[in-house]
């Protein structure tokens, strides 16, 4: 058996890591960049980072021994992964176990905008209630309206699922799915063409990884077929998103809002959209619940294990024995 020396990133939940405790020597950081990374990262066996660590080729040559990263998330675009593999280093991911919290945020995301509860919260804080109104911050129904989902892997279709409760119809695009129709239970979802999806929704839902060729994916003439009053939500990838047409888009009133979870150049906001009154905005929180951190965090943990017992680990993303 290997010796186990895993560099840990950055701060993750209390007890994320039990299961390595006495199997590795965990040498925990508070929170790197990619160039302490790269500086620290020679001698380790694993590592342990969050998807803000961008581990590239030069980092990788800097990884002399690095047997494994068990990346704490389920998006890895953050990692190199044709280099990772060409160096004989598993990737990992955490599938999975953060679908419904994802989807529960999406959904959050959704309402909070049509419904304009960031709005309403702004009023009272201000002190700016002074009795019901009819015509007061108008929002939109939900009921009878379509979801456009792009992207049905895990998450797409754990959103798509819960808009059966809201009474709406369920459009989606995913080149991955062969199907035409996909049942989900309490609705079927109906596969269109993406331009075709952003014609007919009233809301839009980004659920890809990021890969070339979703890069850009919703651009400005994407943009320019969505309805007048519908929504853009994205809790996948900024750059799938051009973000500058976005923030365009929004000013001019071409579309109606837009609830973002990421970023293009995450943590910065492209120039204008912060001044936007159409828009919500939050840090990255997608998975951020307790119970779902703590499984990914133990689902890193275990990938790292099977890889110190000689396994395959089972949420890998390349295959450098192959
Ligand atoms: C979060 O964005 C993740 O990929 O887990």
């Amino acid at each position: 058996m290997d010796s186990c020396k895993v560099l840990v990133t950055h701060e993750l939940i209390e007890s994320g890591l039990d299961p390595l405790e006495g199997r590795c020597e965990l040498v925990r950081a508070q929170g790197m960049s990619s160039a302490e990374v790269r500086a620290r990262i020679e001698g380790f066996w694993g590592l342990v980072p969050l998807l803000t660590v961008k581990l590239d080729e030069a980092l990788l040559d800097a990884a002399k021994g690095l047997k494994i990263i068990a990346n704490v998330a389920v998006g890895y675009d953050n990692i190199d992964i044709a280099a990772a593999t060409a160096r004989g280093i598993w990737v990992t991911n955490t599938p999975g176990v953060l679908t419904e919290a994802t989807a529960d945020f999406t959904w959050a995301l959704m309402l909070g905008l049509v419904r304009r509860i960031v709005e309403g919260q702004r009023m009272m804080l201000a002190g700016a209630y002074h009795g019901w109104e009819h015509t007061m911050l108008l929002g939109a129904d939900f009921a009878g309206k379509v979801l456009g989902v792009v992207g049905l892997g895990q998450i797409g279709r754990a959103v798509a699922r819960r808009a059966a409760g809201f009474g709406m119809q369920v459009l989606f695009y995913d080149p991955a799915e062969p199907a035409a129709m996909v049942d989900l239970g309490l609705l079927k979802a109906q596969q269109v063409p993406l331009d075709e999806l952003l014609g007919a929704a009233d809301i839009v839902s980004l659920h890809t990884p990021l890969t070339p060729q979703t890069r850009h994916l919703i651009d400005a003439r994407r943009l320019a077929l969505m309805r007048p009053s519908a929504y853009l939500v994205n809790t996948s990838r900024g750059p799938v998103v051009d973000e500058r047409a976005l923030v365009e888009h929004l000013l001019q009133r071409r579309i109606a809002g837009a609830a973002l979870d990421v970023y293009e150049e995450e943590p910065a906001l492209a120039p204008g959209l912060a001044g936007l009154d159409n828009v919500l905005l939050q840090p990255h929180l997608g998975s951020a619940t307790r119970e779902t951190r703590l499984l990914m965090a133990h689902t890193a943990a275990n990938n790292v294990l099977a890889v110190l017992e000689g396994r395959r680990p089972p949420n890998a993303v390349n295959d450098p024995l192959a």
